[in-house]
Order: structure tokens, then sequence, then C-alpha cells
């Protein structure tokens, strides 16, 4: 969800996600304006020496899936010496067209569609006769973030003879999961994130000034996320599997344990969990990740739009909310009308429970999910893991509002391929760091290095803070160890063949003072920077400019595409408001937008899709658009099967405002729904090249 309507008309949107209260004062301003041409010109041949030399360093200390299998973290051999190259799908031009576009030899799947029967008990979808039993069993609303996840037989076996995972199948899947996970595999297990409701596209006759108790009951159950069992045809089309145990939805309302430092803590506590150890639901689960060991990270964002009357919030439970408020008085959603523990004056702890990243096991429907406190409470948009030469495990993760940060957290203990049971509670303790970006040697050159600073008590600079007041009021502490505000970070994804952390920035309107990270003002098109670091545990890194986005036809633009000198001459395409991102097995970072359409002032006016860039080689910086989406409608979710052969990902509000109106997908008669598509070669060759 973003802060720009998807919609034609701009009343439509409803939910402001970060208003200014997330709005902190920029860091420095450090000019280059009238700098001599020799300057700028020295500037771009120390950018380009640099990144050679970290290129070079990202390379030889990565961790590749497959080299998880090995007793020692292994130097990843690059698969081809120039990968960009290797991505050979004809360009598809921006435009608004009613329908997907992919490139000609390519066709879409749409796999699931919202309302859709997940069980065999399930019924099946009637926009008359919605109900929120049936919705608890249906594929949810407004699909996001989208996994993929092979499926050993073993493992289908233990839990169709048990209905949940066996130890000797969970320590099995623990020694195959890596290598599994880059291979073809007919069964697999996806899941899907059911990121916000709108009820205006929900519901005939709705009238958001009253929703009726039924149509919130429904939208809380059309909120979290599905898991689903897809099955291979020898047609090369996925097909979804409706009587697999595997198929699952977690809602608005599904019992999830809290987990971590601030499980059983007192401002964890509620009139009806009194011990602070189990929430109901989830929400805003936008964007998330995979960790080594094949669960799912799953990450709640815009949660303080559920919650009503924080102005009634007093002491303790506010001081630690006083940086990601909920609104004063009533919610726009009026939840709170129906269920008591959204009214804050009632139950002021209830807030407290939300806004982490949550950990689920696909391959167990025997076990609940958890939300991880020990890395932190805010807008948490993704999730991404690498695994250190030490065995400890770092997640990487951006808070989306803008002026806020990217924080890492790395594991106290270590990641055992031998036992996985082990690894699953893995994320419970350890340190979280946030970002500070340097200018390093040169100002205004889009690259520098930075610092991971440590929110713990033992930074003498929170010295006054308990741990838990860190995990309550994550960013507070940022503020108070100087992190440096981003503009609006997005997804975080690791190349899996290089280790290098990409974080997309999807815009600031509002930014007045430019630094050495986020260095346009009012920054209507975002950008997306490259963090390099020798090992996942250290505390230092180096960060360059991948892509800053617009139009390259536009001088005003100011765009970068790596070094490419002519972007024009090249074919780049034009992009704005980077969001989701995923790496090809060849390194390659596949980029999906959100905002396009209203992108800046101006806007681009074309819908938004799903672009490919390589990374390293010649063509680096050589981004061009593999698909185009649905009017109104963001893409969501990059994701790739094992073998690259298929693209999933999701459209998420198609015809946002008007999805009674008009309709997608095209087939529709009555209402359009958010779905999981997946984009297949019409020849069975990998996606891209
Ligand atoms: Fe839910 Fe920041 O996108
Ligand atoms: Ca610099
Ligand atoms: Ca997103």
């Amino acid at each position: 969800m973003d802060d720009k309507t998807h919609a034609p008309n701009p009343d439509n949107f409803r939910w402001d996600n970060d208003g200014t209260a997330d709005v902190l004062p920029g860091t420095a301003t450090r000019p280059t304006a009238g700098e001599p041409l020799a300057s700028v010109i020295d500037r771009a041949i120390s950018r380009r020496a640099l990144l050679k030399g970290s290129a070079v360093a990202g390379a030889t200390l990565v961790i590749a899936p497959s080299a998880l299998l090995a007793p020692s973290p292994a130097v990843a051999a690059p698969r081809h010496r120039d990968p960009g190259s290797r991505l050979t799908f004809e360009t598809v031009p921006p435009g608004n067209e009613p329908d997907i576009v992919v490139p000609p030899g390519y066709s879409v799947d749409i796999l699931l569609r919202w309302g859709d029967p997940l069980t065999p008990a399930a019924p099946e979808f009637d926009v008359d006769q919605q109900s929120p039993a049936a919705q608890a069993q249906q594929f949810g609303f407004n699909a996001d973030l989208v996994l993929w996840y092979p499926l050993p037989r073993l493992v289908a076996r233990s839990v169709g003879i048990r209905g949940r995972l066996g130890a000797i199948a969970n320590r099995s899947l623990g020694l195959l999961y890596p290598r599994l996970a880059t291979q073809t595999s007919r069964h697999a297990l996806v899941v899907v994130n059911h990121e916000y409701t709108s009820g205006v596209d929900m519901f005939p006759g709705y009238d958001s000034a009253a929703p009726t108790a039924e149509q919130v009951r429904i939208e809380i159950e059309a909120h979290g996320f599905s898991i689903v069992e897809l099955r291979l045809g020898d047609d090369g089309r996925w097909r979804f599997e409706r009587g697999s145990p595997f198929n699952r939805r977690s809602t608005g309302s599904t019992p999830i344990e809290i987990a971590g430092p601030l499980r059983g803590h007192a401002l964890m506590r509620t009139s009806a969990d009194p011990d602070g150890v189990e929430v109901l639901g989830s929400l805003n689960n936008c964007a998330g990740g995979k960790t080594p060991w094949g669960t799912i990270l799953t990450c709640e964002e815009n949660f303080d739009q559920y919650f009503a009357n924080f102005a009634a919030v007093t002491g303790a439970s506010r001081a630690v909310s006083e940086r990601i408020p909920a609104p004063d008085g009533a919610s726009e959603r009026r939840w709170e009308d129906v269920v008591e523990r959204f009214d804050l004056a009632k139950e002021p702890n209830e807030y407290n429970r939300f806004g982490y990243v949550v950990e689920v096991d696909p391959y167990d429907p025997g076990t609940p999910a958890k939300k991880r406190t020990a890395l932190g409470r805010f807008k948490h948009e993704g999730a991404a893991a690498r695994i250190a030469r030490d065995g400890r495990v770092a997640i990487y993760s951006g808070d989306d509002a803008r002026f806020e940060y990217v924080y890492k957290f790395v594991s106290a203990g270590t990641y055992d391929r031998f036992d996985r049971a082990a690894n699953l509670d893995l994320l419970d303790r350890g340190t979280l760091y946030v970002a500070r970006f340097d200018v390093g040697d040169v100002a205004g050159d889009d690259m520098g290095d930075g610092v991971w600073l440590e929110l713990s008590p033992d930074n003498p600079v929170l010295a006054d803070w308990t741990l838990e007041e860190i995990l309550l009021d994550t960013r507070g502490a940022a503020d108070r160890v100087g992190a440096t505000p981003m503009d609006r970070p997005e997804d975080v994804e690791v190349s899996p063949q290089t280790g290098k952390v990409y974080i997309a920035l999807t815009n600031n309107s509002r930014r007045t003072e430019p630094d050495e990270a986020n260095p346009r003002i009012a920054n209507e098109h975002g950008h997306i920077i490259e963090l390099v670091e020798d090992d996942p545990a250290d505390l230092t890194f180096r960060w360059n400019i991948l892509v800053k986005c617009g139009d390259p036809t536009v001088a005003e633009h100011d765009t970068r595409f790596g070094d490419i000198p002519d972007p024009v001459a090249a074919g780049i395409s034009p992009i704005a408001d980077p969001d989701n991102l995923v790496h090809d097995d060849d390194g390659n970072l596949w980029i999906a937008t959100d905002g396009q359409y209203f992108s800046g002032s101006v806007g681009f006016g074309q819908n938004d899709g799903i672009f490919a860039v390589p990374v390293e080689g010649t063509d680096r910086g050589r981004l061009r658009q593999f698909l185009s989406g649905v009017p109104g409608g963001e893409v969501c979710g990059p994701e790739f099967s094992g073998d690259n052969k298929t693209f999933f990902c999701a459209i998420q509000h198609p015809n946002d405002g008007e999805a009674f109106a008009k309709l997608w997908p095209t087939d529709e008669t009555r209402v359009s729904k958010p779905s999981l598509i997946a984009v297949r070669r019409n020849d069975g060759r990998k996606i891209g090249r």
C-alpha cells in the first residue's frame, strides 16, 4: 500500500499510511550545484573504480544457497561471466492496457483469486452472500508477498499421515531445503500475503461511513496470509491443489504466539491475554522473505490504521508509541465499533502487539505463527536473510514511511543445517542495528560507507533504555543513536549470488534537504541502493545508488541506471516507485512498482509493472520492463520457482476504487479480484533469457 492514490479519483484513497507524525528533520545538505565538470568526471571515475573493487569483494564473500550444504561457507562462482547479457526478453512498452502484458513468447496463468475456496469444505465465493466464516477459508483480499517453497515427498507424506511435520521429516527437510530451493519441483507451497481490505471494492453498496458489523468481520478474515499447495502439470502450468493438507489461512483473528524478548512483558498484556503470550491475528502483512531453513517471514506494515482513540492512551503504553501513533479518535475502518480490542481507550496494550516480523513454517500446518519481537516494532516492509561466516543469521528490514530507517538483526545463535528444529527459534535472541549512511571519501558521488548502530542498552547512548523499551519503541531508539532518515524504505533483498543487499526507496515527496544516500529533493520517483558488506555480521558497510528512477528521456528526472552512459540509447525503460524485489538465479534484480500512474507531480500514466536489471557485468543498470500490470493495481511479491521457469507475482487492488465498474481478471462478471498470477515461457525455458 502506498501513500498515493491507485485510482483515477484521488479521493478514493482512504488510508494515509504515514502522516506528518512520521516526519523527522532530514540530514544535512551537501550541495553539489555549480561544481566544475572536471570534478564531476573525477567523481565518476572514482565511483567506477570503487564499485569495481566492491563488486570483487562482494563476489568473493558470498554464500550461495547451494553452499549452505557445505561444512563452511564457500565462494560462489558466477554462473555466467556476464549474466546481465543473458536477459534477452523483448522489452514490454509502458502502457495502461486493461489486462496484463508480457513479452512475446510468454503466457500468463491466473492461479488464485480473492474468494477462491482453499479447502474442500470451503464454500464457493459469492459476492452477494459473503460471510466471515466463508472468507476465513477462502483466498484473502489484496495479495502482496509471494514466496515459493519446494515440497519434498517425504514432507508431504509426513503431514498427510500425522497432520503435522514429524521430527524425522523436519530433520531431513533441514538438510534438503537449501538444494531443493533452487531446483525444479513439481509440488510446491506458496505463501501470499493479504495486506489490507477496501470495503468499497468488496461489498456491493458499501457505505464507508457506516460499515456493518458483518462487513467488518469479513474484512478482518480477509487479512493475513494464505499458504497453498501448487502442482506443476506436464503442460508447464502450476495449478492449485484444493485437497492439500498444507492449505491454510491465517487471518486477522488467528491466534499467533508472541515470541522473543517481549513475550509476557507488562506492555504486551491485555484483558483477553493476561500473560501477554498470544495475539489474535497479524495485520497489514506487506512483503517478507525466506529464512535459510525454509520458513516464511511475513511483515506487519501499516498496522496503525486498524486502531482508534490513541488520545486516550497514557503512561508507558503511550510513550512507546509516540513515534508510531494510531489515530487519536475514530479509525477510518471503524473496526473499534465491532471488536473492542481495536479501541485503545478500552484495550491500550493491544496496539503494542502489532508491528512485527512474523515467522511461520509452511511445512508444518500444526504449528502457530510467531511474532519475532527481537526484530523490533515498526512498519516492517520486508525481511531478507543472509548467513555470516560464523553461522549467525542477519535479517535486513526496512521501515516504510518517509524519513524512516533501514535495520539489521544479527542472531546470537548459529544456523545448523542438521537441526532444523533448533533453527526455528533462532530469531528470538540477537542484536538489532540501524543504518547510518555516510558520505565516504567524496561528496555527491552517489556512494559512500556506513555504520550499523547498535540498538541495545549496551550502546552508551541507550544506556537509560531497557531492551524491551527499544524493541517496542524502535523508531525512538533509532532516532537517539543517529540513524539516517531514508526516502521510504520498501523491500530489502539479498542477492543469493553475491550477498549484496538491495534496498528499494520508493519515493519521498516531502524531502527538502538532500543527503548523500537520499540525494534528490522531493524524490518523486525513488531510487535503489546497493549495500555491500564483507560479512553480514560486520558493523560497517559500503553502499552506492544503483538506480535513480524516472524517465531517462526527461532530463529533469535526474536519473541514474548503474553507470550506463546513455540510458536512452541503451533502451532503458521509464520506472518509478520501486517497491518489492527479487533476484533471478543469475543474480539479476527484478523490481515490482507501486504507483507509477500517479508518480510525482506529473505522473507517468502507465500501469505498474515488473522490471529486470542486471547488477553485475557490462550491462549493470540496463533496466527494462518485463510485465505491465492492470489499471489501478500495484504489482507485488515478485518470485521465481526454484528452476526459474515460472515467475509469480500478485496483482493487488486491480481497478482500485472502481472494482465493480471495471473488471479484472477480464473473465469476471461482477467484481475485480486481487489475484496470484504465474508467468511462463511458451517454450518452457528459464524466464527472461
Ligand atoms: Fe505495503 Fe510499503 O508497501
Ligand atoms: Ca560519497
Ligand atoms: Ca510494498
